[in-house]
């Protein structure tokens, strides 16, 4: 295999399709709040152009009539007007840069809002299957591209439309023969758009998708979890040819384009070339005839390049409309991906929660890849892997308020699966989830998850200051209500002794707490939550005896009058709760407290005469 065999599969496959249905008028939807900037864009484009006008038609008169007749105040007062058309023109166009710029970035920022709030609410499944760098590489590549289409598109065929059109009826005006043979060569221009801006689309597919390969393999392997894999287990030759073929792709497709792009413009700009001197040898022909003067001449010779401009303008708009309509199905996609997981209609609150937690014949099977909701992105990472089987098969359990129950099972047996049901990470594929005797589903997912703590396996912190850490769970929360969820938790004394204390910046980037230190941060996060609910993953690492106790006491500080659900690797933890459930199959194979499993010689006495189960605390 070549280097290429660790990156996602080609999306090739998409790269041909043709446009949905119906994109362009959803462009216009976004468009619309910049309608008044757009008008006032496309005023100052009229005027601008009406402007053109004036200096060839002053020449004409300088030329026809004010020379011949030695009329010196005529010429100051036509110069002067040329001077005033100048000046205007120059006001014109800044405002036109002002309207364009502001319709421009305010559309991009739009579609970057609307895109942020939109993956925000895709459910964590999408999370699992989509590389974070074809996210942002949506967000930031593709947003850019899209508004193109309607900045520079939108003020580009506008203005040579009009530009166009004035010209055309000035020209009419003054020598009919000359403006109707100019546009003898319009077919030159018009037939091959099309066909250019269909090689051109596919270009920039390709260039988009490659563009975002690149992206994933920079966010995948530029953060320290990366970067330590590279390091110890990576070569780090394979990994730059993985991303210089990928750079290679970007850069030739990006040549291809250009060269495209301006052989196609080079062709036109040469037609246009020959129709002008064409209107000057015949133009010249008619002076001699006697049949126009040669101030006539000279305005349509001025003139007629102002036929051939937007004629090339507006093919080369259209060409650009092409391909910047790619990015926009691109952004589409992702806006009108499926949300599984929102409040249904009439969803309650979930008030004064109590804690107390059903399972009702739960069967949960992971959501298809196939079933997924933006097929470019995700079906890069994973090429139909289809999950087959149930991981829950009919689980049922009832958690009373305030009671403790400790989950234990084999690797795989779908712990961690089965708690992320509760705040609905993920839904049942049948069977009910309760929450205070209310299925989960009829609750508002904001009161829902604000009723549940979860103490991941490895916590996540943001790279930001462990005061804003913490303050994510409460963004209320005052000094001292920050050091009292620490002293509980046992962290505090770690914290004031670094040098920041409190302002220290953690996460990735920053300052590096040690897993159980991270973990009894954690802790005291959700101490400030205050939920009633409580899930803890256990981390299944060893922790040394002093950490142990540690963590054991911030748990007991945490666990105290609420619902806890903790899936549980160490035989300390298990024996505090007041019943173990053991998992075996995809449902409960074993409930009740330790003496009474360790009595009953099932699964649970027989894994922990075998050691299996747990780790005894070192
Ligand atoms: N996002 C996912 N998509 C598809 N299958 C998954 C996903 N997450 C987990 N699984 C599968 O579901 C099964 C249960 O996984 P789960 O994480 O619940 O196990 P666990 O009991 O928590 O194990 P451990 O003790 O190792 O953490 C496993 O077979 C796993 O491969
Ligand atoms: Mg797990």
């Amino acid at each position: 295999m070549g280097p290429h065999h660790m990156m996602p599969r080609d999306t090739d496959a998409v790269r041909d399709v043709t446009l949905a249905e119906g994109t362009s008028r959803r462009v216009w939807a976004f468009a619309r709040p910049y309608q008044t900037t757009i008008a006032v864009f496309l005023a100052a484009i009229l005027v601008a152009a009406l402007l053109a006008l004036v200096p060839p038609l002053v020449v004409r008169a300088i030329l026809d009539d004010a020379i011949p007749d030695g009329d010196r105040g005529l010429i100051l007062w036509l110069a002067g007007l040329a001077v005033l058309s100048a000046l205007a023109d120059a006001g014109l166009q800044i405002l036109q840069r002002w309207c364009s710029a502001s319709i421009g970035e305010g559309l991009i920022a739009d579609l970057r809002i609307a895109l942020y709030a939109k993956v925000q609410r895709l459910p964590i499944a999408f999370f699992t299957r989509t590389p974070t760098g074809a996210i942002t590489s949506r967000l930031t590549n593709d947003v850019v591209g899209a508004q193109s289409a309607l900045t520079s598109t939108l003020g580009s065929v506008v203005s040579n439309v009009i530009v166009l059109i004035t010209t055309l009826v000035t020209m009419l005006a003054l020598e009919w023969r000359l403006t109707v043979l100019s546009l003898v060569v319009l077919p030159l221009f018009i037939v091959p758009a099309k066909r250019v801006g269909r090689r051109l689309q596919s270009i920039s597919r390709q260039q988009m998708t490659h563009n975002a390969t690149m992206n994933t393999q920079m966010t995948e392997r530029f953060n320290v979890s990366g970067a330590l894999l590279v390091k110890l287990f990576g070569d780090e030759r394979r990994e730059l040819d993985t991303f210089s073929t990928q750079a290679d792709a970007v850069r030739s497709a990006g040549v291809r384009a250009a060269m495209l792009g301006r052989v196609f413009f080079v062709a036109l700009g040469l037609v246009a070339a020959v129709g002008t001197a064409a209107i000057y040898g015949l133009g010249a022909l008619l002076v001699v005839d006697g049949d126009i003067t040669s101030g006539t001449l000279v305005a349509l010779a001025a003139l007629v390049t102002r036929v051939y401009q937007p004629l090339t303008g507006l093919t080369n708009a259209r060409v650009d409309l092409m391909t910047s309509m790619v990015s926009f199905e691109r952004v589409f996609e992702v806006l009108d991906a499926p949300e599984p997981i929102v409040d249904r209609p009439g969803a309650v609150d979930l008030v004064a929660c109590t804690g107390r937690v059903t399972l009702d014949s739960v069967v949960f099977r992971y959501p298809a890849a196939s079933a997924s909701a933006v097929a470019t992105m995700e079906q890069q990472a994973i090429p139909g892997a289809d999950p087959d089987r149930d991981v829950l098969t009919g689980m049922s359990l009832d958690i009373a308020p305030g009671e403790t129950v400790a989950i234990v099972g084999a690797s795989g047996a779908g712990k961690s699966t089965m708690v992320s049901l509760i705040p609905r990470l993920y839904d049942v594929t049948s069977g009910s989830v309760k929450v205070d005797g209310a299925d989960v589903r009829d609750l508002t997912l904001t009161s829902l998850r604000a009723a549940i703590g979860v103490v991941a396996q490895d916590p996540h912190l943001f790279h930001t200051s462990i005061a804003d850490n913490l303050r994510f769970a409460r963004p209320s929360a005052t000094e001292s209500e920050l050091v009292e969820a620490c002293r509980a938790a046992r962290i505090h004394d770690t914290i004031a002794a670094l040098p920041d204390g409190y302002d220290t910046v953690v996460g990735e980037r920053g300052y590096r707490l040690s897993g159980g230190e991270k973990q009894r941060l954690a802790i005291a996060r959700l101490l400030l939550k205050d939920p009633a609910i409580m899930i803890l993953d256990e981390a299944t690492s060893h922790l040394d005896n002093d950490n142990e106790a540690h963590v054991q006491a911030a748990l007991d500080a945490a666990l105290h009058g609420r619902t806890a659900i903790v899936i549980a690797h160490r035989l300390t933890t298990v024996r505090s709760a007041d019943r173990i459930a053991v998992l075996d199959g995809g449902r409960i194979a074993e409930i009740g407290t330790h003496e009474e499993l360790a009595a009953a010689n099932g699964v649970y006495a027989a894994q922990l005469r075998a050691g299996e189960l747990l780790s005894q605390p070192s």
